[in-house]
């Protein structure tokens, strides 16, 4: 009974060592977790979780020199299959019946040749918990499904666009656009990029891709290969990237998400990014030559027969007390077009057979804010009817 009584202290003192000892590290890792962002232990815990659903076991792992990890993942075991609706759906790892033709040449790498995963698995940007803790924070703002180009205000952050809008049938469309680093406080985001969309207003289906500064996103301020879906008008389905369950990736060397290093210089060289979003039994994003995976036709109820709408523009978010940030190059189109203003080129239609150009008299530019941004429609080079600029200043109270 004594020698009993005498060993249970000991060992409860010994165990109550060890907690105290793993209190303070787990509050050590919190306390420094706490210092760039303010989450409670709760939230870390379920941020833990979802990165463990989000990021599934790589086969292999690389790092970029922008310090984004990118893992190659089996192809059949990546998060898009988390999606209740893609539980038993067949991965098509290429387009069926888009003209081979479109597949040929060379694409501009966006990283070292030595970065390729093997076959049978995928090249994914691996989710961290600062860009959890981004969404978060977005969220937070009211913006965890961002509003539509038509909407405006949320919760203290205002949105602005200069787009260019076609409302014609498509099975979507493709475009060249020159890339900026438009900058951005670290609260405001600006992006470029085309979107399809269909349905009715509350449950809209959007597909979107294109590049942006998108700092509710990646805390830093690079221009970074975006993309963005919802299949109900914001509401409940669809995210950025990989951050929910919905795009397929198929390309083993292109990641969403990834840095575009190569940058338009204002008055200097050009840098171009050729991006198409197009239906082939599934929605496929075309970056180059190279088709990177697809959005599941399952997602979009309102896009079975194609879609109504395309728009191409450039679109800001910011903090309705703070100057909003520049779109495109930073300059209006009525500035100067040749190498100063951001710009849509080569744009066409995709009708599920051919690429057709788009009539002249169904693109409509518009801007909700002339006075800070603007849309304005060229004749461009032929075949081509038309160039479309975009971009602004900012620096409006918006
Ligand atoms: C991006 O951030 C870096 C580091 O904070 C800063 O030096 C740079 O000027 C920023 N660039 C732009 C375009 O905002």
């Amino acid at each position: 009974m004594t020698t009993r009584f005498m060993i249970l202290p000991t060992r409860r003192s010994r165990n109550f060592v060890l907690l105290l000892m793993l209190i303070q590290i787990m509050f050590g890792l919190l306390h420094s977790v706490q210092d760039w962002q303010t989450i409670s232990e709760e939230e870390n815990l379920e941020m833990e979780r979802q990165l463990k659903v989000i990021n599934k076991p790589p086969i292999k792992s690389f790092k970029t020199d922008y310090g984004d990890i990118l893992d190659c993942i089996d192809v059949y075991k990546q998060h898009a299959f988390d999606h209740p609706l893609l539980k038993d759906h067949k991965v098509q790892m290429e387009p069926k019946n888009i003209p081979k033709s479109m597949m040929e040449g060379k694409f501009p790498r966006l990283l070292p040749k030595n970065i390729k995963c093997p076959p049978g698995s995928v090249l994914i940007r691996r989710t961290t918990k600062e860009d959890l803790v981004m969404a978060k924070k977005m969220k937070a703002l009211g913006l965890n499904h961002r509003p539509s180009f038509h909407l405006r205000t949320t919760n203290g952050v205002a949105k602005s666009f200069a787009t260019v809008h076609y409302g014609k049938h498509n099975f979507g469309a493709k475009t060249r656009m020159n890339v900026w680093t438009p900058s951005t406080l670290p609260s405001q985001s600006s992006m470029a990029g085309i979107w399809i969309a269909n349905g009715p207003r509350e449950d809209l289906n959007i597909i979107e891709a294109g590049w942006g500064v998108f700092r509710f996103l990646f805390s830093d301020n690079r221009t970074r290969l975006l993309s963005y879906w919802t299949g109900d008008g914001h509401k409940t389905t669809g995210c950025y990237n990989y951050l929910c369950p919905g795009f397929v990736q198929v390309h083993r060397e292109i990641s969403l998400g990834l840095v575009l290093d190569h940058i338009s210089v204002y008055n200097g060289a050009q840098s171009d990014i050729e991006i198409g979003i197009l239906r082939d039994g599934e929605w496929w994003l075309k970056y180059f030559n190279q088709f990177i995976g697809y959005w599941p036709q399952k997602l979009f109820f309102y896009m079975y027969g194609g879609a109504n709408n395309v728009v191409w523009g450039g679109s800001v978010l910011s903090p309705a007390n703070q100057p909003s940030p520049p779109m495109g190059s930073g300059h209006f189109p009525k500035d100067g077009l040749q190498n100063k203003a951001a710009y849509f080129k080569d744009t066409q239609i995709w009708n599920e057979v051919n690429l057709i150009y788009p009539e002249p008299n169904q693109l409509v530019p518009s801007s909700d804010r002339s006075d800070c941004y603007e849309a304005k429609l060229t004749p461009g080079v032929a075949p081509n009817p038309m160039d479309f600029y975009y971009g602004g200043p900012g620096q409006c109270a918006l």
